[in-house]
């Protein structure tokens, strides 16, 4: 399972990158609010500068034109833009429409394996099905990928499968158990993810004792 960083702050994507492990970058008009960032080509741009991967950016347009030139000035900005699109009716046809450019579409706020089934026949490169806001509401969101990512592999579908709506760590051993070709994390879970007590325990008792035998020399 590859891993794609959930935000749109440039700090964490520079800091993260360092470590080598993220492969792409997921963005949404909410992350970029959070960042008090309105421009949101430009913070796209300055995330293609920084990761060579898959980068998200989602339409904010109304209109099946708007969108259409806001997803192609997107995708302008780097080879590696991926444009989301939420999973309506519309989104299969601007999918559609997009694909005849070769421009790549990562179906958004998808909640149902019918969705990711029509996403996937009208040509969207990822699929996201969002894990934490089903569970919100009491579905389990994993059952989702897991169906999902089944289906896929029996009709040989192209579309890969990112595990969205990431809370916790637990979410992501489970999007790897489940098959999600791709789980797209907040920095803080990607953190969670390598961090554990016995760890920190044990470089502690490490340094202690070899502080303890060079004191004896
Ligand atoms: C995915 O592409 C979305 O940006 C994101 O995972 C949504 O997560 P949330 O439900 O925590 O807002």
């Amino acid at each position: 399972m590859r891993i794609f960083l959930d935000t749109a702050n440039i700090d964490e994507i520079k800091s993260v990158m360092k470590c080598g492990v993220v492969a792409g970058v997921t963005t949404n008009p909410s992350l970029l609010a959070k960042e008090g960032r309105s421009d949101y080509a430009a913070v796209i741009k300055e995330i293609c500068g920084l990761v060579a991967g898959p980068v998200s950016a989602e339409v904010t347009s109304e209109g099946f034109d708007s969108i259409i030139a806001e997803a192609k000035k997107l995708s302008a900005i780097a080879p590696n833009v991926v444009i989301k699109i939420p999973a309506t009716t519309k989104g299969l046809e601007l999918t559609h429409e997009l694909r005849k450019d070769a421009i790549k579409v990562n179906m958004t706020l998808v909640f149902s394996a019918n969705q990711a089934i029509l996403a996937a026949l009208a040509g969207a490169a990822f699929v996201s099905p969002f894990v934490g806001r089903l569970d919100d509401i009491g579905h389990d969101g994993m059952a989702v990928v897991k169906d999902i990512v089944d289906i896929y592999k029996t009709y040989n579908f192209s579309t890969e499968v990112i595990a969205a709506s990431i809370r916790h760590p637990l979410h992501c051993i489970a999007a790897a158990k489940a098959g999600a070709h791709i789980a797209t994390v907040p920095t803080k879970v990607l953190k969670q993810m390598m961090e554990h007590p016995l760890t920190d325990v044990g470089i502690a008792r490490f340094a202690a004792d070899w502080k303890g035998v060079c004191a004896k020399k």
